[in-house]
């Protein structure tokens, strides 16, 4: 119920924002720009320009396979709505400090209401599913966004539509002031209380209700772990490129205990609490990136048993490997070990591998990762095939086999 008052008042406000910004006339965000333009060159109102070029939008969701939710729908029937309405009752304001005072007090309360319908989290709207449709679909999310908002801009101002310094303002600065509205009025996930606190998250405007959840597994126990300085780097790198929501779990932190499910898991009947939270924290994934050490030539016994603990929970879910070592094969080997068992509960890993030799030369005194372009991009190739995994899952035998 809270949710649909964030994602109601989300929209209306969203909607007046909108109008503010046509009132003020100093220039409209991009998409604004198409629906002024389609509004002159049809002769139909503004606000129903914004609801059926949304419709059409939709349209294109269905080849990205994007589902919508309620908030798409309501989007879809609302903003234009209340925009006209809006227009309708708004004054002519004159002179270019009120339009200006307008403009940049329409672009505090369009921030606003991003946070509050995005962070409703009941569905993206129409254009912003499209963004993240093809995002998810192996295009980068900025250049997606970039394609799509100089396309519609164009358009938008070839048909009569008002670009200006609203529109660079917008531009500027919506990234920014929605980012903190919107981690504002997200409602918290329930987090375990073994599992380490989420990374530092950038949520882009627009985009969270279609973000892959990307959980990044430091598969050490050890408190000195050399891995757990990389895992965060890599939530963060996963972070920045927003097509993924990471969330950081410490294998040491959710101390597994060894199984002791009087069940098997592939039944999936748990009765200890600890291993019922592991399949809420699993099953709440889209994807994983197990960030791994070789002990002895092969992967950590904490891994195994986190993996053989659940079943159901990793089918079909696209993995990352990103392997570590002191030693020069940076645990290739224990990566290859790994591949099997992946098959055997349907974990489809992602097609480019990771392994870094010499795991401490990446460390600094205090043990902080010293990054370097070079292993950010090799993150960023692991990153980009699970966002891309391979269409056919592996062979999986059955679980008796
Ligand atoms: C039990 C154990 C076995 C190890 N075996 C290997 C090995 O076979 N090859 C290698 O290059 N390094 C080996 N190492 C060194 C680890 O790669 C290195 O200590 C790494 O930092 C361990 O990851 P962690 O600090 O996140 O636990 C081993 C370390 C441990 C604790």
């Amino acid at each position: 119920m809270a949710r649909l008052v964030k994602l109601l008042s989300g929209l209306v406000l969203f909607g007046i924002s909108i109008a503010l910004m046509v009132a003020a006339d100093l220039g409209v965000p991009a998409w604004d720009v198409l629906h002024q333009g389609l509004s002159r060159w049809t002769g139909l109102s503004f606000g129903w320009v914004v609801n059926l070029v949304g419709a059409l939008v939709l349209l294109a969701w269905i080849p990205l396979r994007v589902r919508p939710g309620i908030g798409t729908l309501c989007n879809i029937l609302l903003v234009g709505m209340v925009a006209d309405t809006a227009l309708r009752v708004l004054p002519h304001i004159d002179g270019t400090t009120p339009r200006l005072g307008v403009l940049l007090a329409a672009i505090a309360l369009n921030a606003l209401a991003t946070g509050l319908y995005i962070g409703a989290d009941l569905g993206p709207g129409p254009r912003d599913g499209l963004m993240t449709g093809l995002a998810a679909r192996g295009v980068s999310l900025r250049t997606a966004r970039t394609a799509i908002e100089v396309a519609v801009l164009a358009a938008g101002w070839l048909l009569g539509g008002t670009v200006g310094i609203g529109t660079l303002v917008y531009s500027a600065v919506i990234g920014p002031l929605a980012q903190p509205a919107i981690r504002h009025f997200t409602r918290a996930a329930p987090a375990l209380p073994q599992a380490a606190p989420p990374p530092p998250t950038v949520r882009p405007c627009h985009e969270r209700a279609s973000m892959m959840r990307l959980h990044i597994i430091s598969c050490s126990t050890r408190t000195t772990s050399a891995g757990r300085p990389l895992a965060r780097w890599i939530a963060e790198l996963a972070a920045a490129q927003h097509a993924f929501e990471p969330t950081l779990i410490d294998l040491g932190e959710v101390a597994l205990p060894f199984l002791d499910e009087p069940g098997l898991p592939s039944d999936g009947h748990y009765v200890h609490q600890q291993t019922k939270d592991w399949s809420a924290l699993i099953d709440g994934a889209d994807a994983f990136v197990f960030v791994m050490p070789m002990y002895n030539g092969g992967f950590t016994a904490p891994l195994k048993n986190a993996i053989d603990t659940l079943y159901r929970e990793w089918q079909d879910k696209p993995v990352g490997l990103i392997s570590y070592s002191t030693g020069s094969s940076g645990g290739a080997p224990a990566v290859e070990m790994i591949r099997p068992v992946l098959a055997r509960v349907g974990l489809r890993p992602a097609a480019h591998t990771l392994s870094i030799p010499a795991i401490e030369d990446h460390l600094d005194e205090a043990g902080r990762l010293r990054a370097t372009a070079g292993l950010a991009d090799q993150v960023q190739a692991v990153l980009a095939g699970i966002a891309r995994p391979a269409a056919v899952p592996p062979e999986r035998e059955p679980a008796g086999a």
